[in-house]
């Protein structure tokens, strides 16, 4: 990623009570939580301790907002197949998925605070679903995930990255400068927290890639940069955004 990769994002609102109906601000706040995290310019940023400085990353990916969408449902919650993406189901589907990422603010349900469609997948169900109760800065964003780090997890899914324990213990995310985690971490881990896994690595807990709560998640390493970076080149799974 050279700078110049601008991604325009719809916004995508489903909703039944008026929570649900988040607000234009609350969209924007979303917008700029993902323009801070991918250019290192999240005030967390130099939290990072001394051990990973040399890894963290400016990804270099900018966010416009282009339009917000809203439909009126009677649906209490949508689920994790898709429901929301489709007109079929209620729902509203991607406008111009294959140059624009969009976002879907809804209640999934089942505690998930979010999910994402890795590059590859069908254009008719790309992007990335955000409950609304998670979804950017307060309005209706729900402590400890109200700082908008989900929609940063998210996107970071979309960009091909996995998550960082590689989901198994001592799973791989296909990254090298990330360090073996054991298994996921939640909350606010202490540092230094060390794995046991081969070479007893102090863990990146800060990673945005694992699932700590959204104030002690606040950087992307240049592995990930990387990795994100080669769906935008010719040949790579979303090509067609960096045009
Ligand atoms: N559980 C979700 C996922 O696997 C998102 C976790 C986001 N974490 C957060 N602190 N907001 O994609
Ligand atoms: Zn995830
Ligand atoms: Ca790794």
């Amino acid at each position: 990623v050279n700078g110049k990769i601008e991604i325009p994002v719809v916004v995508n609102v489903l909703y039944r009570t008026s929570a649900e109906n988040i607000s234009n601000a609350q969209i924007q706040s979303q917008i700029d939580v993902l323009n801070k995290d991918f250019n290192a310019q999240n005030s967390d940023f130099n939290s990072v301790p001394a051990l990973f400085a040399g890894v963290k990353a400016n990804v270099g990916i900018t966010f416009v907002l282009d339009q917000v969408i809203r439909k009126s449902t009677t649906k209490t919650s949508w689920g994790t197949a898709d429901a929301m993406k489709k007109t079929s189901k209620g729902g509203l589907a991607p406008t111009s998925p294959t140059t624009k990422l969009n976002l879907w603010a809804c209640t999934i349900g089942g505690g998930i605070l979010g999910y994402a469609q890795f590059p590859g997948g069908a254009s008719a169900t790309d992007g990335v679903v955000i409950d609304s109760k998670y979804f950017g800065l307060s309005g209706a964003a729900n402590a400890p995930y109200n700082l908008g780090r989900t929609g940063t997890h998210e996107v970071g899914h979309w960009m091909n990255l996995r998550h960082i324990w590689g989901d198994a213990t001592c799973g791989s995310d296909l990254v090298s400068d990330t360090p073996t985690h054991n298994e996921p971490n939640y909350g606010v881990p202490a540092y230094p927290h060390y794995s046991t896994c081969s070479g007893t690595p102090v863990e990146m807990t800060m990673n945005y890639m694992d699932y700590t709560d959204d104030n002690a998640m606040y950087m992307f390493s240049n592995g990930q940069k990387s990795r994100m970076a080669a769906i935008f080149v010719s040949g790579g799974a979303r090509f067609s955004f960096g045009q």
